[in-house]
């Protein structure tokens, strides 16, 4: 039976472009997973969008002098730009200014409110006199009075990860003028989390048995050890969702509770723009959503996002679609990331320190990166980019492993059976040749075991593990000698192994969906793997904006299956693969860092 799939990715804001720690950390992984179920034959629907609002875009806009507005568009074409060319197929990558996020945000704030899980509370909150305005979350930095960092952001401490009560930090000081901030009365609106409590931690422990380590010693243990608290929603700022409550005005919604409801919001739209129903995936309990986050992000995605959830109850679907007592459904898990770092240092745009995703792809593939950064992706401890592995790796697996392998057996098989699979008799094939084809075939169990349970780099690993195993298997054979002796034997050694690599084109393609489709190709199959992706624009009371789609392939059927090869089946012209990079890419490489 295939499953409905939610892949919900963590959505960049609109302050800065995305690197490969981002990359890595969020938008590969969801688009791996997503790229297995489709193959599976499962429903999956893949969102995201740019996170446009709050703080971190409105200082970007002013650091550089323009308009919230034109910041905030620059960055998401940006967004898009690489999403295509690095391959990370989005159904729907939307943004969050759009009539449809405003309207389901404030549906969710008054569903919340009317269940009685908001409340208004004046308190002090950080003002500065100079500019006469309210400071809200990282227009404040100061010291963290957890961990003693330094540059901490009134909202939340990057060294400790600790999600902050802004009155509490030491050393304010505006990131406008630098100038020390006052403490000033405002009223807002808080939802009551310590109300919520129950239900998360209730939610939290039945998913304990598959969350990752990592994920539930940020979320459960600490709600365990310190509770939940009422937080603020709701900040003095004019860019952003307007409180939808009368004599509000000049008030917006918090960034993070409204970013969040995105993945409920773009499902609505992509609903909208396509022929799908957003309820197959979230008012259906079979339903399965993956959260695609990086660390910075636990609480959010695991305690605030189904608090939420949970405290709108059956309201948003009854206002949606007049259906009572049905509600929506909750994360099944969320696979969140460590960081990457640099050469051994902390990603940082100010310091120029880091390898940005467009910058890297006018110079190398996109499987190139994708092949490096699962490797290397640091899903259960921060990890490092490094220029001299990342060139080691590309040489000594990606092409000496894997695109050597079918690369070497193809360009055969094409010279000496004239552009064909030769045409064995399947019955003759002898026990190592069948052998080898049951070892590739199980990889089907255990790749996609990985693969379903987020171990990424375990997946990766079994499906080279499994290369290494044909490379062993034609070594022993050598078709190149026997095919001077005994051509008959020399054509069950090509066919086998053609087969096997026609079966790991499929392993490698939710990483590697570029060569695999070129794969795909060269063995004269007419029905891609994978559909294709595109820019739609879409009107609404707000103006325009663009969203990344992407269309399926027609009438395929499901793709995650041992081959079929054809004796006899006609070849198309064999190309390489991968390209082979020289040391010195290292040191060029190196050298721009920082500059
Ligand atoms: N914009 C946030 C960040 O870059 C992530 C938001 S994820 C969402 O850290 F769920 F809130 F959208
Ligand atoms: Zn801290």
């Amino acid at each position: 039976m295939p499953e409905n799939i939610l892949i919900a990715i963590a959505w960049p804001y609109a302050n800065a472009e995305i690197h490969v720690g981002n990359i890595t950390g969020s938008h590969l992984p969801g688009d791996i997973v997503a790229r297995f179920h489709r193959l599976k034959g499962d429903h999956v629907l893949m969102v995201s969008g740019t996170d446009s609002h709050g703080t971190p875009v409105t200082i970007a806009a002013e650091k550089e002098g323009v308009p919230v507005e034109s910041v905030y568009k620059k960055y998401h074409k940006g967004f898009l730009e690489l999403f295509q060319q690095a391959g990370i197929t989005y159904d729907l990558f939307t943004s969050t200014h759009t009539q449809n996020h405003f309207k389901v945000s404030q549906s969710i704030f008054l569903a919340l409110k009317k269940n009685g899980f908001l409340f208004t509370k004046v308190e002090p909150q950080w003002y500065s006199p100079s500019a006469g305005k309210f400071l809200p979350d990282r227009f404040v930095e100061g010291t963290c009075y957890i961990c003693g960092y330094k540059e901490a952001r009134s909202d939340q401490c990057d060294q400790c990860g600790n999600v902050l009560e802004a009155a509490k930090l030491i050393t304010p000081r505006s990131k406008v003028d630098g100038s020390t901030p006052v403490l000033r009365d405002t009223e807002h609106f808080y939802i009551d989390l310590s109300k919520l409590e129950p239900d998360v931690k209730n939610f939290l422990r039945e998913r304990s048995a598959h969350m990752r380590d990592t994920v539930l010693g940020e979320s459960l243990g600490k709600i365990e050890a310190e509770g939940l608290k009422p937080r603020p929603i709701t900040r003095d700022l004019d860019w952003g969702i307007p409180v939808p409550v009368e004599g509000w005005d000049g008030k917006c919604l918090y960034v993070w509770f409204e970013a969040v409801i995105g993945y409920l919001s773009a499902a609505i739209e992509w609903s909208q723009v396509s022929e799908g129903d957003w309820k197959d995936w979230w008012v259906n309990p079979a339903a399965k959503h993956y959260h695609f986050i990086g660390k910075d992000n636990i609480f959010f995605h695991t305690s605030l996002w189904p608090a939420q959830l949970m405290g709108v109850s059956d309201q948003f679907v009854e206002i949606f679609t007049g259906e009572k007592g049905v509600r929506l459904t909750l994360p099944y898990d969320v696979p969140a990331n460590q960081f990457m770092n640099m050469e051994g240092q902390k990603i940082s745009g100010s310091h120029h320190w880091g390898v940005w995703g467009l910058d890297f792809l006018s110079r190398y593939d996109p499987d190139a990166l994708r092949y490096y950064l699962t490797v290397n992706m640091p899903e259960n401890k921060d990890s490092d980019w490094d220029w001299s592995e990342f060139v080691t790796l590309n040489n000594n697996q990606l092409v000496a492993t894997w695109g050597n392998l079918a690369n070497r057996m193809l360009s055969f098989s094409y010279k000496t059976w004239e552009g064909h699979v030769p045409a064995i008799d399947p019955a003759n094939l002898r026990e190592a040749d069948l052998a080898l084809l049951a070892t590739i075939e199980a990889g089907f169990e255990s790749v996609g075991k990985e693969l379903d349970s987020v171990h990424l780099r375990a997946a990766l690993g079994e499906a080279m593990r499994l290369s290494t195993e044909v490379n062993r298997y034609i070594d022993a054979n050598a078709p190149w000698t026997s095919i001077k002796t005994d051509r008959e034997a020399a054509a069950l050694t090509v066919y086998t192994a053609l087969k096997a690599i026609d079966s790991l084109k499929v392993l490698f393609a939710p990483v590697l969906p570029f060569a695999s489709e070129k794969l795909h190709v060269i063995f004269g199959y007419s029905n891609p793997l994978f559909g294709e992706q595109y820019v739609e624009t879409i009107q609404d009371s707000l103006g325009e904006h663009t969203g990344l789609r992407y269309r399926a392939p027609e009438g395929q059927a499901p793709a995650w299956k041992p081959s079929d090869l054809q004796p006899g089946q006609a070849l198309n012209q064999p190309l390489p693969l991968f390209k082979k990079l020289e040391e010195k890419v290292a040191i060029e490489e190196r050298a721009r860092l920082g500059n």
